[in-house]
């Protein structure tokens, strides 16, 4: 039984990786499930809550009750975020946004040019999904609370709560290693200006509605 915690309120996700266009059928991507933003927007559901998923690439059925955007770029991303953001109570930013995306896409696929020369990728940087709406006016004046993710290979605590700060948002929840990408299971590390506290190894569903219980405390 889940209380509904969140009745009344918006909440905005976005989850799985993005996919950022070489030619017409090539890119580069992550290898993000999009399993926990989705199990996010469903224990939002849940608890009551009005819920938008913004979803890159992921092969994972909608939650149900849930309005989902598809979509594959960093810059569609935040295309379909910004304007549900401006709506929101909650931002949760789970999606594993490439931080790069080639310069130019080709519009017709390249072709091998017989000399054995590979082609030279140029990168841009991607927009900030999260710390774009953590900026906004909605966020910066308490309306909208922003949740960031991180996933890092050492010194979790640490980068969590520096990316706490960087990204100016009031939660920051770390990725317990290792790995989990495509795991069904994770445990979560919560930062926020009081400090740290674990949500126990267990499936990604059970972190979902503990982290959902976390925001509706907060709001
Ligand atoms: O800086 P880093 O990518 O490690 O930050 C991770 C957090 O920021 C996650 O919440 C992720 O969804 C969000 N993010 C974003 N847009 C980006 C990069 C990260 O929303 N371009």
């Amino acid at each position: 039984f889940q209380p509904r915690r969140l009745a009344g309120k918006r909440v905005l996700v976005t989850a799985g990786p993005t996919y950022e266009a070489i030619d017409p059928v090539r890119g580069i991507t992550n290898l993000s499930s999009g399993k926990m933003g989705f199990a996010i927007a469903r224990a939002a559901r849940e608890a009551g809550a009005e819920v938008t998923l913004v979803a890159g690439p992921v092969a994972l059925p909608t939650p149900r009750g849930v309005t989902r955007i598809d979509v594959r770029s960093a810059r569609e991303m935040l295309a379909a975020t910004e304007p549900a953001a401006a709506q929101a109570d909650v931002f949760i930013a789970t999606a594993a946004v490439a931080d790069w995306r080639p310069a130019t896409a080709a519009d017709q696929k390249i072709k091998k040019d017989g000399t054995g020369q590979a082609p030279q990728l140029a990168f841009t940087e991607n927009p900030d999904i999260l710390a774009t709406v953590a900026a906004s006016q909605r966020a910066v004046s308490g309306r909208l609370f922003c949740v960031g993710f991180a996933a890092e290979s050492h010194d979790l605590a640490a980068h969590a709560r520096a990316k706490r700060e960087r990204k100016r948002v009031p939660l920051l929840v770390g990725n317990i290693g290792p790995a989990t990408f495509g795991a069904d299971d994770n445990a979560l590390l919560l930062v926020d200006a009081q400090g740290e506290r674990e949500i126990p190894r267990g499936p990604k569903l059970a972190l979902a509605r503990a982290l959902v219980a976390e925001v509706a405390k907060r709001l």
